[in-house]
């Protein structure tokens, strides 16, 4: 029997609710496979800070170098209540961004998927939906501005400046490249790289290294595509995209994006892949204002959950039935509040309702092995 060890970090907001549903998957799928999962639960995030005085404490960091993999849930605070928090204690700059420095988690892998039997979901059209979306964007995640020197001051003008850089090297974006190509040669070899190479540099070094890169794969052909070209195809003909691979804010901003033509980030699960660690969380925020509702959608989550036995644990089979159970929930015509206005002609569950309902329809499917 293979066992892993699973570092949990609900994080704040509505982390714990939708923590406690892929908690019931992980079970399930522990009573359906012959695996063993050793659940860690360690503080992360804004509650970590109020409660151990450091957003991402070091009983934390230990728990998930332990760990084989770390699902972790969204974190943050309201903008208001950020406030109460020293800027560089914020749980963005003072935990998220440590941990994919500190795993060096440098693949984000952001799928953007919604079956044709979903697509009522999305604000967009049948017509522009076709068969359904389904891409992947491949975001890099431990270089560009988010990581890059920093510093505010007053210039000598006296007026109050800022200046932050984007940096990358070109090993940085070479191995961001290969998993992108990589993914796209095992699925439909179509690879869009999108850059703005039209006013800026770090895009021009960005795809010389893809013209290195391509010629190792040469099935996979290469669409170049400008960022802001890319947002406006994105609402007009996501069928053209498979894989997408762009840098770190790039894909901050695309990936919401992609939430947005499901109809909600709800939907959006992803990985975060390094050479020894990887993580799995929502790609959206803790959602604060409807905290403790039992109304989050726990979808991403779940889906983040199915990511983990794909890329951390091999269990490719079962992490398709996670994916099946979940559609299968919304194809009996079952909505969570954030994808349906009420009176929409769908049946409302909660976050709990959707967990049991997923866990009823996975029961349900044969074991894989
Ligand atoms: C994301 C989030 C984070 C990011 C925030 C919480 C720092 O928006 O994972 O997309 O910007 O990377
Ligand atoms: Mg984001």
């Amino acid at each position: 029997m293979s066992s892993y060890k699973i570092a949990i970090l609900a994080g704040d907001g509505i982390g714990p609710e939708i923590t406690a549903e892929a908690i019931k998957i992980l079970k399930l799928v522990e009573a359906r496979n012959d695996v063993q999962f050793e659940l860690m639960p360690a503080p992360f995030g804004a509650s970590a800070y109020f409660e151990h005085g450091h957003p991402y404490p070091d009983a934390s960091k230990a728990i998930c170098d332990a760990a084989d993999a770390i699902l972790k849930g969204p974190i943050g605070l309201s903008h208001e209540a950020s406030k109460g928090i020293p800027v560089d204690l914020q749980p963005e700059r003072g935990a998220l961004l440590p941990m994919r420095r500190r795993y060096n988690t440098y693949a984000n892998i952001r799928p953007v998927s919604l079956p044709k039997g979903l697509a009522h979901f999305s604000p967009l059209k049948p017509e522009i939906i076709g068969e359904g979306i389904d891409i992947i964007m491949v975001r890099e995640l431990v270089g560009g501005l988010y990581f890059g020197a920093k510093e505010m001051g007053v210039n000598d003008a006296g007026l109050r400046y800022v200046n932050e850089s984007l940096e990358y090297d070109e090993n940085q974006i070479r191995q961001i490249l290969h998993e992108a190509f990589k993914l796209a040669d095992r699925r439909a070899k179509r690879l869009h790289n999108i850059h703005k190479s039209n006013v800026l540099k770090s895009s021009v070094l960005w795809n010389e290294i893809v013209d290195e890169v391509a010629p190792e794969y040469p099935e996979v052909e290469v669409i170049h595509m400008l960022v802001d070209a890319a947002a406006t195809h994105l609402c007009l003909n996501p069928g053209q995209f498979d894989v997408m691979v762009m840098e770190n804010m790039f894909g901050d901003i695309l990936s919401d994006q992609g939430g947005g033509i499901l109809g909600s980030l709800g939907l959006m699960p992803s990985a975060c892949l390094g050479p020894d660690k990887a993580y799995y969380e929502p790609s959206h925020g803790s959602a604060p204002d409807i905290a403790g509702k039992n109304i989050a959608n726990p979808y991403s989550m779940i889906g983040s959950v199915a990511m983990m036995l794909e890329y951390s644990f091999g269990m490719y089979a079962e992490a398709r039935n996670i994916w099946e159970a979940m559609q299968g929930v919304f194809n009996e015509g079952y909505s969570t509040a954030d994808l349906s206005k009420p009176g929409a002609g769908v049946k409302m569950i909660d976050t709990v309702a959707f967990g049991d309902r997923v866990v009823e329809k996975l029961s349900a499917m044969p074991r894989v092995a």
